[in-house]
């Protein structure tokens, strides 16, 4: 799964829209039925109006009616060139945490190796009402 998932994260990454910064991400959002959602950065003259790939990712599969996950692989870099680990920003680890229990995973790829992280580990302590 997690290879699989890191393959459609880089597929993903090659739909980003990331005139502004040349900084390219992808996303693969698996529900716990397996099936994946892909998600990339959409980027905005407006900066702060850009969406991350992996709540492209979350927001596309909760509008297709799917509530419940089990992992995120994410990958990113200059130009679309994987270099380094993409760490999934703030906003979107709590925008994980409203549909993602503790354990959900996070596959993070750097050309090389896979890291894996749950949710808990990446996000502890979160707000929720
Ligand atoms: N970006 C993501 O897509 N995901 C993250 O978790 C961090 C940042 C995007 C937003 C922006 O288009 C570009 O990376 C540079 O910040």
């Amino acid at each position: 799964m997690k290879k699989l998932l890191v393959d459609n994260a880089i597929e993903a990454m090659g739909r980003a829209y990331a005139p502004y910064s040349g900084f390219s991400v992808g996303a693969a959002l698996a529900t716990r039925e397996g099936k994946i959602y892909l998600g990339a950065n959409i980027e905005n003259s407006s900066f702060g109006v850009t969406s991350c790939a992996e709540r492209t990712a979350l927001f596309s599969a909760v509008a297709a009616g799917e509530r419940e996950f089990s992992a995120i692989a994410v990958v990113g870099g200059r130009g679309g060139e994987i270099k380094d680990f993409c760490h999934p920003c703030g906003i979107c680890r709590q925008a994980l945490s409203e549909f993602c229990g503790p354990e959900f995973e996070i596959y993070l790829y750097n050309g090389r190796e896979i890291k894996t992280y749950t949710l808990s580990e990446l996000f502890p302590e979160s707000f929720s009402l």
